[in-house]
């Protein structure tokens, strides 16, 4: 008799335990880190009415935390400096040691995801450059803002606000890296800077949204079908420097002067941004095959900044050995070829890569 007692109360006290520690997983606060690397979020004007002539990246990454109070209902958040810079400052170098440090730290239990504060010019860029070499499905959120904190309707902390959510949302679990800027959610290989001032800026153009911030819940709505993340091939681990790539630009008139100045300097790759279809005038044509006989890889581009560049279409890639850039932006471009180059120099392996990234 007083066995069975003691066994039904095992059962019992075992199952509110149980309970006890679901209820506890559901309360628990995701554990969110911010990265914060500088821009207009972390800047200063003079009055509050400046929203342009203002200098970027002053305010430390505590500052920017404790301005936000309602972060801590949201998220258990801490934050790291990794730089203080103006994102057209933003380098190779520091990309790197930014991969490195989400790496080191998605890979610990105690971080679910993980926020990055940028300067919006070069923003879709180090978004780009971490959707193809962070290592892991958990969140990665770039944010940044149009007007600095001292400005009247500052952007930054309703964007950061919206960053701490997403990344420590299950929604955007394997989704690839993310940017956030006012109440929308793009993914990092088609969004793009529209507009030099506008809150409004960040779109995917053509593309679309992959969703919005409301009622501080993330909506989705789509995904990109490109690998990113953990199912990429790339890893750059341990390297101290990547292969240089330059962008030259088209325009009518136009010569091959730059690209002989970006193959005078080194360059191991060069991203043409030519117009329309990425056509070529025949100075640039020549001055393009020559680069590629002395070992650069040439991937076309165009300055539209919408629209698929067509393999042999206005140049016959099979022929040059050029590659086409798919949907990629000039920019975009030159992140992917720089990794590409981490591989091969085979065109014809890269354009897969144009393909599958
Ligand atoms: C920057 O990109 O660092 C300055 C501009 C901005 O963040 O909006």
């Amino acid at each position: 008799m007083y066995k069975k007692v003691g066994s039904i109360l095992l059962v019992l006290m075992c199952a509110l335990l149980l309970n006890f520690q679901a209820a506890f997983a559901a309360q628990k606060l995701p554990d969110v880190v911010i990265l914060a690397t500088g821009g207009t979020i972390a800047g200063s004007g003079a009055t509050s009415t400046t929203t342009v002539g203002y200098t970027a990246a002053t305010v430390p990454v505590e500052n920017l935390i404790n301005s936000v109070p309602e972060l801590k209902k949201v998220a258990n958040v801490r934050g790291e400096q990794v730089c203080q810079i103006a994102s057209e400052n933003m380098t190779n170098a520091v990309w790197l040691k930014l991969a490195d440090r989400i790496n080191t730290l998605l890979a610990r239990d105690d971080v679910d995801g993980i926020v990055v504060t940028h300067g919006t010019d070069t923003i879709e860029e180090t978004a780009y450059f971490l959707n193809l070499v962070v290592k892991s499905d958990k969140p990665v959120v770039i944010v940044g803002a149009m007007r600095p904190p001292t400005a009247l309707s500052a952007d930054g902390p309703i964007n950061l606000y919206n960053a701490v959510i997403l990344a420590g949302s299950k929604e955007a679990v394997g989704k690839g890296v993310l940017v956030t800027l006012n109440d929308t959610i793009n993914g990092a290989r088609d969004v793009t800077k529209t507009n030099t001032a506008l809150c409004d800026t960040f779109r995917a153009p053509e593309l679309g949204y992959l969703g919005y911030m409301q009622d501080s819940k993330p909506h989705f709505y789509k995904e990109s079908i490109r690998k990113h993340t953990a199912q990429t091939e790339f890893d750059v681990s341990g390297l101290t420097e990547l292969p240089q790539v330059d962008i030259a630009y088209g325009y009518a008139n136009n010569s091959r002067v730059m690209l002989d100045a970006a193959v005078s300097a080194n360059a191991k790759g060069i991203v043409y941004a030519g117009v329309g279809d990425g056509s070529l005038s025949t100075d640039v044509k020549a001055g393009l095959i020559d680069a590629q006989k002395k070992g650069v890889v040439i991937v076309r581009s165009s300055r539209v900044g919408n629209g698929i560049i067509a393999r042999n279409g206005e140049a016959n890639d099979d022929q040059l050995h050029f590659v086409a850039s798919d949907t990629l932006n000039p920019q975009k471009a030159r992140i992917l070829l720089m990794l590409a180059l981490t591989k091969t120099t085979d065109p014809q392996k890269i354009q897969q890569m144009f393909w599958e990234y």
